[in-house]
């Protein structure tokens, strides 16, 4: 594998659950692998879990890691070919890119949508800025539209906490007073259309997400009916698609509660708002898996990364 993108670059996913599973039980099994290679991990916006467990599984595999915080200290990169530089802009993606090849064998990215212009944000300017001038592997922390490390995290975390062959899992929508991306919900989603399993998305009116990646999805805007039965419960607030960015809905009847989720897992990918996206009953429970969830991202990171070096 060359780029790590989206969950599309997953040839087997079960497979991959299996090898991540493997390296969580023997993290340092692979230890020299990555001996004298560099990642360099460029972050236009914040992160905790994304930086660590990336840092960790190159550390894991032996990689040295750079870090950059892009977004406040990099130089404001311009993206249009052609373009005459005498705006805000002061080096361009194309010089940018290639430079950091120079210190570089793996480049990792993290940049979200701006969510002001739909068509900006799905051409993934960024992401595929760096994939196109970049001579090493780019691997995609939480682009625009897609956050494929998470995705795959919560694969590994079904995977190990499913207690029956085909789980049903429901993604709901919740409250968050801010306008969020698309991207957690939009891998979600794909990693779900490779799993055998029962899967529910529900979300109030005007939240449909991209029509394309929900094509055949089971969507069911009465929330108490997708929970029935449920076995995982991820929930996520996302933006509206249609009316591009705006928060519709703040209505608070949406949040995650106890009661709401029965018997099923409760699962985030974190940062969470409590008592507005869910309930403290819910998150102090022995119900709740997010942290889990954060310590997979350490093993989808590193089985990535371990594809990734194999292939240099
Ligand atoms: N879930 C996730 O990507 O967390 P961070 O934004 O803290 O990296």
């Amino acid at each position: 594998m060359k780029n790590y993108l989206s969950i599309n670059d997953i040839d087997t996913l079960q497979d991959w659950v299996e090898e991540a599973k493997a390296l969580k039980s023997n993290p340092k099994k692979y230890e020299t692998l990555g001996k004298g290679k560099t990642i360099g991990l460029l972050f236009f916006n914040n992160s905790l879990r994304t930086r660590l467990s990336t840092q960790k599984a190159a550390i894991n595999l032996g990689m040295e890691v750079i870090v950059m915080n892009f977004g406040s200290e990099g130089w404001a990169l311009e993206y249009e070919d052609g373009t005459i530089m005498n705006q805000g802009t002061s080096e361009h993606i194309k010089e940018a890119a290639q430079v950091i090849s120079q210190y570089c064998d793996v480049i990792g990215i993290r940049a979200f949508a701006g969510l002001e212009d739909k068509e900006k944000d799905e051409a993934e300017v960024v992401l595929t800025g760096f994939q196109k001038y970049a001579s090493v592997p780019v691997l995609n922390m939480e682009s625009s539209v897609g956050h494929p490390l998470q995705g795959l995290a919560d694969a590994i975390t079904i995977d190990e906490n499913k207690t029956k062959k085909r789980p049903k899992v429901v993604l709901s929508w919740a409250p968050h007073p801010k306008a969020l991306p698309h991207a957690v919900a939009n891998s979600f989603i794909e990693m779900m259309k490779l799993q055998d399993a029962e899967f529910v998305v529900t979300h109030p009116k005007g939240y449909e997400l991209n029509p394309e990646l929900t094509k055949g999805i089971t969507i069911e805007h009465d929330q108490e009916k997708a929970l029935e039965n449920a076995d995982f419960v991820s929930v996520k607030n996302w933006s509206s698609y249609s009316d591009y960015g705006k928060v519709l809905n703040k209505d608070a009847s949406w949040m995650m509660t106890k009661k709401k989720l029965g018997a099923a897992k409760f699962m985030h990918c974190l940062p969470v708002r409590r008592n507005v996206v869910v309930g403290d009953d819910v998150l102090d429970s022995n119900q709740s898996i997010v942290i889990e969830q954060a310590n997979n991202r350490t093993y989808s990171a590193q089985i990535v990364l371990k594809k990734i070096i194999e292939n240099l």
